[in-house]
């Protein structure tokens, strides 16, 4: 993963099909080509399969990817996505969201289990986390740095401290870990996150949604 700068588009609960759609017609024919940019969408579930297949047809250069998965395998766990199953569509998995760990309990121990399920199938784990004394579990060699108080709320951090933050990730768990900035990211500022020594992308909620703001983040960091 050295030298690639990952963005990666983090829905969140937004988006019926047909919006995903249309975001994708705008978005997709217009991606910069470049060898060293990873692009990632997350919808929600109930747009993933739409999703896939507008990428796929379009041949677009936007790797799909899932907001969360399911602890469990496949079976008689009601309302889950297991790993197994998500494989047919996505690439990589955002686990840990302070979103998920303070509106559904998630907790460390989860996330690690969530973790071994998506490497089990194929799937990338992109864990965040608050601070670099937040638990990366095993196995996980993708990491966004999110500090709560920045996530929505237009005040991001400054590169500085996500850069020294990043670095602590890096020396706890080894320079193989990239280390992803998220946080009221936006066309404006992401250069300054990436273009930091120890920053190897961003993770974008709110200015993700805007497909002109998502072309332009994707642009620039193209250059
Ligand atoms: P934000 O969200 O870009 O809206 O701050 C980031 C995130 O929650 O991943």
């Amino acid at each position: 993963m050295d030298g690639m700068t990952w963005i990666v588009a983090n829905w969140k609960a937004n988006k019926t099909i047909a919006e995903a759609l249309d975001w994708i017609a705008q978005v997709g024919p217009h991606l910069p080509k470049s060898e060293k940019l990873k692009m990632v969408l997350c919808p929600t579930f109930s747009a993933l399969s739409e999703v896939k297949k507008a990428i796929t047809v379009g041949n677009f250069s936007l790797m799909v990817g899932v907001q969360d998965l399911s602890s469990f395998g496949i079976g008689a766990y009601t309302g889950e996505e297991p790993a197994q199953l998500l494989n047919q569509f996505a690439d990589l998995a955002i686990l840990g969201h302070s979103e998920r760990r303070q509106n559904f309990g998630e907790t460390d121990e989860m996330i690690a289990k969530k973790v071994q399920r998506a490497g089990a199938n194929k799937i990338l784990s992109l864990v965040c986390v608050r601070d670099s004394d937040t638990q990366v579990p095993d196995g996980c060699k993708l990491a966004a740095y999110e500090p709560v108080w920045a996530i929505g709320s237009g005040l991001a951090d400054t590169p500085q401290n996500a850069n020294e933050v990043a670095k602590k990730l890096k020396t706890k768990y080894g320079e193989d870990i990239s280390v992803l900035y998220g946080g009221s990211v936006n066309a404006d500022n992401v250069t300054t996150f990436v273009a930091q020594e120890n920053i190897s992308g961003v993770l974008i909620g709110s200015a993700s949604l805007s497909a002109e703001e998502f072309l332009k983040i994707c642009k620039t960091c193209a250059l």
